[in-house]
């Protein structure tokens, strides 16, 4: 049996050995420090305010924090065994430093209502970043397309070849779903801008408390406006590792992408030696690792999302200690986001895109939907055009060629067929989707003008 807690005071015995294992998690929420020592001087501002701190209290907790903080971060050993979370860490080693001032601190304040409002900052600062990072990803993508506008490839469904696209349009399909993901984000940031500290365990806090002023002093919008909603909740946490696990799936499937263009087979991509990977026995590979590990971190965001959604959904209100768990899942998916998006950003900034061998790869029956376009213009029915297009595809399967090359007596049953035939290129295909939207020449480049706005 151990030592003294804070809250000890009703115990004849200590925790077991085991109990403490369970019990600890200092290790992890060290995360969030910074931010938990930010609220707690929050709350003092507003224990001056309530007179149970003077100003100069105030100042001697304040600037004691402020030196915790930057010992923490200077790596200074500061906790010891019986320190649980880094909520009572902190203040332990605070009253051990300045004496009975220390003791104040908690007045009127819970670690309830303590633990999400420093939690809720650092979601909101991590959001903040990870936004940031987006509108790096943007960037890169959109300058790609700008690069390479004009360039003609093979666009797939079923991972067969099925129109030709411009290579711009395919990149800018990532910008426009990372542009949902910024979003999404930022309507996170207005969602989540409410400040927990009055709330206490679960009832509000017995002590008057100037609750606006302390959410204006931590840069939230205003108090929560009901202590047991903002003590018991885990929304926050749950909506943000879901928009994470939404951008690390989305950056999954490119991925998967990005390994198969890279492959000997299909040979459209080559990525940088620097993100890629060798075979510890096979000298002649180089593997596209950090597209895999990006499509495999996937699977542990959503992991961690589906944590959190089971560890909440059981639990009672107001706060039950089942809701610790709501903090590693989070850290992690941080983590694996933010260096998840660096990669992508720099492998994508620094591929080399083999243009012309995409240009050796495509398919003369990537333009079968023109030619069924093209007799439709002519007056036959789409089902009917479909059907001749389709047929002849066969027929030169069979006779082992493309449709567009058979002998002029297979096309003699297709009115003006030699004239049809002439129109059917690549360009041709690109330029007659020209409406907004589709990967026309002139509606990409509108849409590269118009997603330029987006990151103004
Ligand atoms: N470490 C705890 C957590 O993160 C702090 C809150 C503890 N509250 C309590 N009533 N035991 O959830």
């Amino acid at each position: 049996m151990s030592e003294t807690k804070m809250w000890d005071g009703r115990f004849e015995s200590g925790m077991a050995k085991s109990m403490e294992e369970l019990s600890f998690s200092l290790n992890t929420d060290v995360n969030f420090i910074a931010e938990d020592i930010q609220g707690t001087i929050g709350h003092c501002l507003g224990l001056v305010e309530s007179k149970v701190l003077t100003q100069a209290e105030f100042d001697t907790v304040a600037q004691s924090l402020e030196e915790i903080l930057t010992d923490f971060l200077n790596g200074k050993s500061l906790w010891e065994a019986g320190d649980e979370d880094v909520h009572m860490a902190v203040e332990r080693v605070l009253t051990a430093r300045i004496g009975d001032l220390g003791k104040k601190i908690h007045t009127g304040r819970s670690r309830n209502d303590q633990v999400q409002t420093g939690f809720k900052l650092y979601m909101r600062n991590r959001a903040t970043e990870i936004f940031e990072q987006i509108r790096n990803l943007q960037k890169v993508v959109l300058q790609l397309a700008e690069d390479h506008y004009g360039k003609i490839i093979p666009g797939y469904t079923h991972v067969q070849q099925a129109q030709p696209i411009l290579f711009s349009h395919y990149i800018m399909s990532l910008f426009w779903v990372l542009e949902r993901d910024a979003q999404r984000l930022q309507s996170f940031l207005d969602i989540h801008n409410t400040m927990p500290l009055g709330s206490g365990a679960l009832a509000g806090s017995a002590f008057p408390y100037q609750r606006e002023l302390v959410a204006q002093k931590l840069g939230f919008k205003e108090p929560t406006h009901n202590s047991i909603d903002a003590t018991s909740h885990r929304d926050t946490a749950m909506e943000l590792l879901s928009h994470i696990s939404i951008c690390g799936a989305t950056l999954s499937r490119y991925a998967e992408d990005f390994v198969n263009w890279s492959t000997w087979e299909f040979g459209f991509l080559t990525l940088h030696d620097a993100f890629s990977s060798g075979s510890s026995m096979m000298p002649q590979k180089k593997n596209p690792d950090s597209m895999e590990l990006i499509r495999g971190k996937a699977g542990r965001l959503a992991g961690n999302w589906s944590t959190l959604f089971t560890v909440v959904k059981g639990a009672p209100l107001c706060y039950s200690r089942d809701l610790q768990e709501d903090k590693e899942p989070v850290f992690d998916s941080v983590k694996t986001i933010k260096v998840v998006l660096d990669v992508m950003t720099q492998a994508l900034e620094s591929a080399t895109w083999n243009f012309e061998t995409m240009a050796q790869k495509m398919m003369p029956a990537l333009l079968a939907t023109d030619l069924a376009d093209l007799l439709v213009e002519n007056g036959t029915p789409f089902r009917d055009a479909h059907h001749i297009v389709g047929s002849l595809v066969g027929l030169a399967s069979q006779k082992g060629t493309e449709f567009i090359d058979l002998p002029p007596e297979d096309w003699a049953h297709i009115e003006n067929g030699e004239e049809i035939r002439g129109k059917l290129t690549f360009e041709n295909a690109v330029n007659r989707r020209g409406l907004y939207g589709g990967t026309g020449f002139d509606a990409v480049k509108e849409q590269i003008e118009i997603a330029k706005t987006k990151l103004d």
